[in-house]
């Protein structure tokens, strides 16, 4: 809890850089292509978008729940994508800063970004939703994602992208997965599964380490221990991101995906 008060306030206090990383990396892909992409692989910048579409495109017909849960859902950019598909739309995270984003684009339909550019100038750019996405459907809630609230109810997608390794205790959030989803329901697991000593105490590491018998354990191994129990592994793929700490330094990371199946076979 104390470990997680501190992360909390670290994301608080730095929250605008936080914010313009996120916002550039959900909202910023056509004019970081436009720049960079003689480079840089134009699809590293459209991670927010890839992942909403393998979401959405693995959605399975005979699942009639039309909510979808965005655990972690940062400045919201995948939350009003699956907006596309799903009724009503959740996006959850601890963060003041990023919820407050999310509501300001949830209001306007658009809002002002700084990407940074070099030392403490800013490139300012537009978040844009597209008309075509019913932003109504989509409501911000904060709070941790290791206590949902015990009325959040069931889901028929929910994504937790980039938030596995950031949390104090993954298992319990991994364990709950299942009881959030309906039968027939999907769970969108991306991790770049690179875990740190910072969010996550090392004795709740998931993966990066050996055992006490010298067997190698991996997140991506210990996820699908956890889930296979009630649920089966439909897909997996590697998605790439960027974050631009300013115009000329990027930190790349590459992110396992994998697509889970609420099977009534395995409740
Ligand atoms: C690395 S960002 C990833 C954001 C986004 N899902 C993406 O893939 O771009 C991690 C997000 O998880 C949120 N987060 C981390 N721990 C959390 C917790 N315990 N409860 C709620 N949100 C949390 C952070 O505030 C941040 O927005």
């Amino acid at each position: 809890m104390l470990l997680m008060l501190i992360m909390e306030s670290l994301y608080v206090k730095n929250h605008m850089d936080w914010l313009n990383l996120f916002t550039g990396m959900h909202y910023g892909a056509r004019h970081l292509k436009k720049r960079w992409s003689k480079f840089i692989p134009a699809e590293t910048f459209e991670f927010v978008e890839k992942l909403s579409k393998l979401s959405l495109d693995s959605v399975d017909g005979a699942c009639t729940n039309k909510r979808a849960l965005d655990l972690g859902c940062n400045v919201g950019g995948v939350t009003f994508n699956l907006a596309a598909k799903f009724d009503e739309v959740i996006g959850f995270d601890y963060c003041k800063g990023f919820i407050e984003f999310c509501e300001e684009l949830k209001e306007n339909g658009k809002a002002k970004i700084y990407a940074g550019e070099e030392g403490d100038l800013k490139k300012e750019m537009l978040a844009e939703i597209p008309d075509s996405i019913d932003r109504s459907r989509c409501s911000f809630q904060l709070g941790d994602v290791q206590a949902l609230p015990s009325d959040i109810g069931t889901f028929g997608c929910v994504v937790i992208s980039n938030v596995i390794g950031r949390l104090e205790n993954p298992i319990k959030v991994l364990r709950n997965l299942p009881n959030l989803l309906d039968d027939y329901g999907i769970c969108v697991i991306a991790s770049p599964h690179d875990p740190l000593e910072d969010f996550t105490p090392k004795e709740n590491w998931i993966g990066g380490f050996l055992d006490k018998d010298g067997q190698t354990v991996t997140a991506s191994q210990t996820i699908k221990e956890i889930l296979s129990d009630k649920m089966e592994l439909i897909q997996t793929e590697e998605i790439p991101f960027a974050l631009q700490y300013q115009a000329r330094d990027f930190e790349i990371l590459i992110s396992e995906v994998q697509v889970w199946l609420k099977s009534p076979k395995k409740s």
